[in-house]
């Protein structure tokens, strides 16, 4: 069950660094001239969520159109200061659900069990920051996720809607941002065998074997045995690692125990592949000299630890392990319709897919999307696609296409982490997804 966390602890990073409570802002300007706020909300008795919002020093005073925030993937400010999303809109980060990242429980009871009780935490914590605040009301809300994130974003979005309409919530949304996103396990599942097939990292016979899992898990999830889906989930990841030489889940370009993120066999036996895998990825993307250095842990837990003034008991990610047992329940549920229905209800859904992801690969996603019921996917289907470039480089970064309220970007030469991957296509992205008025003068 260990090699389960991986994505779920994405989520983690995804919705990473929003915690609130108590209502104890603090504001300081950080080294890139943003300034910088943050607390803690006690979302419900005993369970409190961490927020923490970077203002954008592109920001443009405009009534009509102010800057956005949103919530999301923390694009790093240091090493890549020239692409931070900051030069399109204020940034939202969020630990959610509680017990990840520097949000806390007090009482294992207060986990959530499922992504629509995450989803219910993280409006409440909105209506106690912008209710009373008058100046975030006037910026759209963009919600960005990735990987599991994505289904925490689409049940979000619909509480948020539910929330403005019943008068509890004063906030505009601005749209719904999935990348890679986990949004129907089971496409994912029955995507892994022919992709890597493609690629040559399966033969016909792993490729047999992997497809086998995924008629299981498709079983499962018709008989409605989410937990067990799960578990026949994490079989397939490690059928696909033994018939692969250990495919990297994030970019099967590389191998798992090579590239930025080797583990030792002890650690890979131990179960903790994954969690381990992810979080020192990371840190070896955004950990810059004169950073602290290290690696992502030990600076959550020291520098930058202090520099919030989190309190002594509470150490960052100490959670975590619970807080996926709780949701191993929903963990393969889909929430197709929940993006039907924001779709319906006209918010823009944005798509992102980096094309060498696997865990939450192109294919699987191009295969949901022709699961959706919206009046509109016919003709979104048949829109021709457009390039995309960046800056002065005549390659092919990507393609885009839009139809409505839904848009689609291919991104070539990344895998799960399209930011930190293709970071210029990525900022060109986050203008258009937010229609970002500093986005003239930032570019
Ligand atoms: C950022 O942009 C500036 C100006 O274009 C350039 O001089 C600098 O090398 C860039 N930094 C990085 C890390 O790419
Ligand atoms: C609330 O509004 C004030 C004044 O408009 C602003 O300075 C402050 O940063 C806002 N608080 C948050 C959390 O954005
Ligand atoms: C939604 O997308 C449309 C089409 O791209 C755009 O014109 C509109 O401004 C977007 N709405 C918001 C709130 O961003
Ligand atoms: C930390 O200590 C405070 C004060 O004693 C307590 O209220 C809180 O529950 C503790 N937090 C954790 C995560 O144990």
């Amino acid at each position: 069950m260990g090699r389960l966390l991986h994505v779920l602890l994405f989520v983690f990073f995804s919705f990473s660094l929003f915690h609130g409570g108590l209502s104890r802002a603090v504001k300081v300007k950080s080294q890139v001239g943003s300034e910088e706020e943050w607390g803690y909300v006690q979302v419900r008795p005993k369970a409190h969520m961490f927020w923490w919002l970077y203002k954008s020093p592109y920001r443009v005073e405009q009534p009509s159109k102010p800057c956005q925030s949103f919530f999301g993937y923390k694009v790093d400010l240091a090493p890549q200061e020239n692409s931070t999303w900051l030069k399109k809109a204020d940034l939202l980060f969020v630990d959610n659900p509680v017990g990840t990242g520097y949000s806390f429980v007090e009482d294992t009871e207060m986990f959530v069990r499922t992504d629509d009780e995450a989803a219910t935490d993280l409006t409440t914590l909105l209506m106690e920051l912008f209710n009373r605040n008058g100046s975030l009301q006037k910026s759209p809300l963009y919600i960005v996720a990735e990987s599991y994130g994505g289904k925490f974003a689409v049940t979000a979005g619909l509480s948020i809607l539910k929330a403005i309409d019943a008068g509890k919530l004063k906030l505009k949304l601005g749209g719904v941002a999935l990348g890679n996103s986990w949004i129907s396990p089971e496409d994912f599942a029955f995507a892994w065998g022919p992709l890597l097939k493609d690629v040559s990292r399966l033969d016909i016979n792993g490729l047999k074997k992997s497809n086998s899992l995924a008629e299981k898990i498709s079983q499962q999830l018709k008989n409605g045995q989410y937990t067990d889906a799960t578990n026949t989930w994490s079989q397939l990841e490690s059928v696909i690692g033994d018939n692969s030489n250990s495919v990297d889940f994030y970019n099967f370009l590389l191998d798992a125990g090579m590239g930025p993120v080797a583990l030792t066999a002890s650690e890979f036996s131990n179960g903790f592949y994954s969690v381990n895998r992810y979080s020192r990825y990371l840190s070896s993307l955004r950990v810059s000299p004169g950073n602290g250095g290290g690696d992502l842990d030990s600076l959550m837990n020291g520098v930058i630890k202090k520099k919030l003034k989190i309190p002594d008991n509470v150490t960052w990610g100490g959670q975590s392990d619970s807080v996926f047992s709780y949701l191993a329940g929903d963990f393969m549920r889909p929430r197709i319709a929940e993006v039907d229905e924001l779709l319906s209800k006209g918010v823009n859904v944005t798509i992102y897919s980096g094309q060498l992801d696997v865990i939450c690969a192109t294919k699987g996603t191009e295969a949901w999307i022709d699961k959706l019921k919206w009046e509109g996917l016919q003709d979104f289907l048949s829109t021709e696609r457009s390039p995309l470039y960046c800056k002065d480089d005549g390659a092919t970064k990507g393609f885009y296409k839009s139809y409505k309220n839904l848009q689609f970007f291919w991104i070539l030469g990344a895998g799960h982490f399209v930011p930190v991957e293709q970071p210029c296509v990525a900022l060109d992205m986050a203008g258009a997804i937010t229609q970002s008025p500093a986005a003239a003068e930032a570019s």
